[in-house]
């Protein structure tokens, strides 16, 4: 078969929400627009030098079925769960939580000078994983490796594989792609892509044509945009007069029944019932 780029499917905007206790963010998965974009069932990105904008934080809250990823450029989150677990995530750390059966945990952004960047994904787990332990991959940001181009393209790899370098995080269910791409003033990148995996671009800063080799006169898109690509084999990426950075991100969908009750995602309203009542009768964390 030919080696097809994948051309854009949808563009967009995101959409500003207030979160947790008050934290201003920018959403562009699992809003009225796009609910999910299977495996990915949301992806908030929060950026402010406000503390009034996220000094509030994300309070003790549960997630059960999913998995968390929390990707910070500047600032710090400090986390702390009922299971004993925290630490703080800091510039150019992630934490891939699998919350599985439960976890109960808060999120809090600290008030710095700097303010606060960065993300945070949810990635669904399978029906068959959904009720698994928790696990927390905790990774700073001096592990993750920094692919260096010739033509000053730069890329963090956090999980997948760029030029035969695989990122720290391992042993995802959807064998997913998470990169922070840089690429300068006119220049072009390339990355391959699992055919039939899912994937997007996330541009948070300058901009850049996502249209494939066939189309590079398509539009300049600049940030903040959500670039849905459809199928096919590989990425290309190209810069005009300005460098753009943006997360490229695919998966395995699941094709799964999904049902989604704010931080639960199961696969049945059922299960969604069992959930809120083992919260009820505080048997939600048992271990
Ligand atoms: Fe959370």
């Amino acid at each position: 078969m030919k080696s097809a780029h994948r051309q854009i499917e949808t563009i967009i905007e995101p959409d500003p929400v207030v979160e947790g206790a008050g934290v201003r963010l920018n959403r562009s998965i699992g809003t009225r627009r796009l609910d999910h974009l299977d495996p990915f069932l949301l992806l908030d990105h929060f950026e402010s030098n406000d503390p009034h904008d996220y000094e509030a934080g994300f309070p003790l809250h549960p997630h059960r079925g999913i998995e968390t990823v929390t990707y910070v450029l500047r600032g710090a989150v400090q986390h702390k769960d009922t299971l004993g677990n925290s630490g703080r995530i800091g510039a150019g750390d992630v934490q891939w939580m699998t919350a599985g059966r439960g976890i109960m945990h808060e999120e809090m952004p600290q008030v710095r000078p700097e303010g606060i960047a960065g993300f945070q994904l949810w990635v669904n787990l399978p029906a068959k994983l959904k009720m698994t332990k928790p696990r927390y991959q905790d990774i700073r940001s001096g592990e993750i490796p920094q692919i260096k181009k010739e033509s000053g393209i730069r890329v963090r790899v956090i999980t997948g594989t760029v030029d035969e370098v695989s990122g720290p995080v391992t042993g995802i269910a959807a064998n997913p792609t998470y990169l922070d791409v840089f690429v300068p003033a006119h220049a072009s990148f390339i990355q391959p892509i699992h055919r039939g995996h899912t994937a997007f671009a996330y541009v948070f800063e300058g901009e850049a044509k996502f249209a494939g080799d066939e189309k590079e006169d398509g539009a300049m898109i600049s940030h903040p945009r959500l670039v849905v690509l459809g199928d096919g084999d590989y990425v290309k990426v190209v810069t005009g007069a300005n460098p753009v950075r943006f997360l490229l991100v695919s998966g395995k969908p699941l094709h799964e029944p999904i049902a989604r009750y704010g931080p639960f995602v199961m696969n049945t309203q059922e299960e969604i019932e069992q959930t809120l009542q083992e919260l009820r009768e505080g048997t939600f964390v048992t271990t």
